[in-house]
């Protein structure tokens, strides 16, 4: 194997604590063994990467009652502290953060297989985002540094947190969208738990000691282990505020299902999706093959907003099908580190197996594996199959794949897609590819009421990551931008008083004496 030196794995890292209440807490019990699905043998073999604690039920309720004390009923060190305070510690975080980016990034490409320029994108991507949200929250915050007055009542209106989170993110993007959830939600004030995803939870290690520096005692606790075993009883407790979770709605619905007091439950769900492009006869077909070609196969397809169903108008199906075809089988495979490489492996070890009964299916249903390498399996990975035609009885076309098959549906009607969209359980973005501005008007106005992102000629993305991220139905609850994350984790709160002298004297000394952390105007710069 021809593995470039800094990226050979010559020790396996071991995770021997986990971050419960500021300590990192030694753990001699049960761990699983993390693999990654790429050989470094020539000889195919799973690469042992490291071991990580299986944590119990009373771990869990160690963390989750950390983080309670850490809240405090609202009086703890973090949601009281000024905001000026608060920001001082994500300041320090992610300086250190920066520092970690090379063992990241090769983590993240041993882990869950991202190729190494996605692998940089998604680190800088999320130090930005943090860098983002410290300037938002600032512009927040000198946004209420002052006194309303209406029908004779003074009011100091701020955002504060709303309690406990617990937070689990994707393995698509172990670092980035788990950090799109924690980051807000802990410079809002609240105090989280937070597990790592099934894969890409090593690559969190080399952060440990930086959360554990950066922030008071208990605001952050880490924990590993099988989801149900930490997350159910952590639920049940009934002392979560927040489930901030992005995956599967299934998973979503399970946890939200065991907290006893569902109106004390808020949710930050980002969740599946079956995002479809939908090519109009008059397209630009060059560009709207680039397009579905970036949609449906970057990472592998295994991205919640990737093109995973195209509509093909049937006028120019033909031709789209050859074309497209032929780009998919040019696609580079190979591991996350070499030149070029835009398919890699998947890391979910039973994955292709799953893609392969989605191609049987559909076969079996009457659609044909229309690209030359489509299928193709090796230990790690099955190549992109184009399916056409597609039909709304295969499997493919209900399930989201999640993974590398690419299913084409011809359409005469916009109708079709439309209805389909429209009884689809999912609900994020949609890519719609064509020119006449009679045709796309009225249809960007239906389509904006079917999903949350129209994208013009362009697959569909979460990023840039200061515009809204969001979908309707079982694809997401609440929404995510650097801005709006700010407003999910916490809640409109305020001093109201009425106005007269006694108040007023008492609201100026409030000011003047710089007392509460919570009754200011100063302004941060
Ligand atoms: O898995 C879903 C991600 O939020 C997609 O983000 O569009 O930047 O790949 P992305």
């Amino acid at each position: 194997m021809n593995i470039p030196e800094q990226y050979q794995i010559k020790n396996i890292l071991n995770q021997q604590t986990y971050l419960v209440g500021g300590e990192l807490k030694p753990w001699a019990g049960e761990t699983s063994d993390v693999y990654s699905t790429i050989s470094s043998t020539p000889d195919y073999k799973p690469t042992l990467l490291g071991t990580i604690p299986v944590l119990g039920e009373k771990e869990a309720l160690d963390a989750l009652n950390a983080a309670t004390l850490a809240y405090n009923k609202g009086q703890g060190l973090w949601p009281t502290m000024k905001v000026v305070d608060r920001i001082a510690c994500m300041e320090k975080f992610v300086t250190q953060m920066k520092t970690k980016r090379e063992e990241i990034v090769k983590l993240l490409m041993w882990e869950i297989g991202k190729n190494l320029g996605d692998s940089q994108k998604e680190f800088d991507r999320t130090v930005e985002y943090i860098y983002d949200t410290i300037e938002d929250y600032k512009q927040m915050d000198r946004n209420s540094a002052k006194f309303e007055k209406n029908s004779g009542v003074n009011a100091h209106i701020r955002r504060g947190p709303l309690g406990v989170v617990l937070c689990l993110g994707p393995y698509n993007y172990p670092l980035n969208e788990t950090f799109a959830l924690l980051i807000p939600a802990l410079i809002m004030g609240n105090t989280a738990i937070f597990k790592p995803a099934k894969h890409g939870v090593l690559l969190i290690s080399p952060l440990l000691e930086a959360f554990q520096t950066s922030f008071p005692n208990g605001v952050v606790n880490i924990i590993y282990g099988r989801g149900r075993t930490v997350a159910t009883p952590i639920m049940q407790s009934g002392k979560v505020d927040v489930l901030a979770l992005i995956g599967n709605s299934k998973s979503a619905n399970a946890l939200q299902n065991q907290h006893p007091k569902s109106n004390r439950l808020r949710l930050v769900l980002g969740l599946e999706a079956k995002n479809p492009a939908i090519v109009l006869k008059d397209a630009d077909l060059d560009l709207a093959i680039e397009e579905c070609i970036a949609g449906a196969t970057s990472f592998n397809g295994q991205r919640c907003t990737a093109l995973k169903v195209l509509y093909v108008h049937e006028a120019i199906v033909e031709e789209f099908n050859k074309r497209f075809s032929a780009k998919v089988d040019a696609l580079k495979f190979g591991n996350p580190w070499e030149d070029g490489a835009k398919l890699t492996p998947l890391p979910e070890p039973d994955k292709p197996a799953y893609i392969q009964e989605l191609i049987d299916d559909a076969v079996a249903k009457g659609a044909k594996v229309i690209n030359k390498k489509g299928g193709e399996t090796t230990e790690n990975y099955i190549f992109p199959a184009v399916l056409y035609p597609v039909t709304k009885d295969m499997r493919v076309f209900q399930e989201e794949q999640f993974g590398p098959v690419i299913p084409v549906v011809s359409f005469s009607d916009i109708e079709e897609p439309l209805d389909d969209m429209a009884a689809s359980n999912y609900g994020q973005q949609v890519s719609l590819f064509g020119a006449d501005v009679k045709t796309l008007a009225p249809l960007i106005d239906t389509l904006v009421n079917l999903v949350c992102r129209v994208n013009l000629n362009s697959s569909c993305q979460r990023g840039p990551d200061v515009y809204p991220f969001t979908g309707r139905k079982d694809s997401a609850v609440a929404t995510l931008s650097v801005h709006d994350a700010l407003r999910s984790f916490s809640i409109r709160t305020f001093v109201a008083s009425k106005d007269n002298a006694y108040n007023n004297a008492i609201l100026k000394e409030l000011l003047d004496s710089k007392a509460s952390n919570f009754v200011s105007t100063d302004y941060i710069l």
